[in-house]
């Protein structure tokens, strides 16, 4: 699952017993050689729809780790780039990850329940940050992002399509989910990380209740499943006046 230079089992058990921030501080050095960073090609579809809506001005990565992100926000906004993200072992790894990209990124610690920003953005990309908020956040998390976003402003987020019930994929996913489950049931403080904890419709009805009307698309790269549906998608909510 992982190189032979990313985290050992002993390390990401440590990792695990610690809340969420300071999990990934601890992860941090080794996160870009782990599956949990969004891969390139995800990151280079996302880039080539947004150039399709675009352009932005100013485009804010939410939870942007170690950077994954930056690229896409550099690709399709003309004047400010940000990443937010609390763990500061992440965005230490970030700004060395980009000492010379154009334009100059912004890195920001703050927690994405509580931003510190007025409405400065056009734009509000997260890629693979989602898990790590329970249904009954989803609220205040959408209503964040939309207060930093302009009247029109996007929020784009990819979603892939959940495994076919049966496959290994599948399995893993809702074994990762039960022991999760289990720690945060025995162990303080919790690891929020959940892969199946709310459905594509949840976060579709959620964005629309706290102000955004929302738009899918597909993206082809991925191809289809067999029913005919999109296995990824970039939901691109956009904030109403
Ligand atoms: C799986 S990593 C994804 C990082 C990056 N977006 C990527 O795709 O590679 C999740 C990130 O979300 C951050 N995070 C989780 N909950 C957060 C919160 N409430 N506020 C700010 N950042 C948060 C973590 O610190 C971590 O850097």
């Amino acid at each position: 699952m992982f190189a032979p230079e990313g985290p050992t089992l002993r390390e990401l058990a440590v990792q695990a017993l610690s809340s969420v921030e300071r999990g990934y501080d601890l992860l941090a050095p080794k996160f870009d050689r782990t599956p949990f960073r969004t891969p390139g090609p995800v990151l280079e579809a996302v880039g080539s729809l947004l150039e399709k809506t675009g352009p932005y001005e100013d485009g804010l990565d939410l939870c942007c780790g170690t950077g994954a992100g930056l690229d896409v926000l550099a690709r399709v906004c003309r004047k400010t780039v940000t990443g937010v993200d609390f763990s500061a072992g992440m965005l230490a790894l970030a700004r060395q990850h980009a000492p010379n990209a154009a334009p100059r990124p912004a890195w920001v610690r703050a927690d994405a329940r509580a931003l510190p920003f007025t409405a400065a953005f056009d734009l509000v990309v997260s890629f693979g940050a989602l898990g790590h908020f329970l249904p009954a956040e989803l609220p205040a998390l959408f209503g964040q992002v939309r207060s930093v976003l302009r009247p029109g402003g996007v929020f784009a987020l990819p979603v892939f399509a959940p495994p076919r019930p049966g496959s290994g994929a599948f399995w893993t996913l809702l074994g990762f989910d039960a022991a999760m489950r289990v720690r945060n049931t025995v162990w303080r403080p919790p690891f929020v990380m959940y892969y199946r904890a709310f459905r594509f419709g949840d976060v579709l009805r959620e964005l629309e209740r706290a102000g955004f009307r929302v738009e899918l698309h597909a993206l082809p790269e991925f191809g289809r499943r067999a029913d005919g549906s999109p296995r990824a998608r970039v939901v691109a909510a956009r904030r109403l006046p």
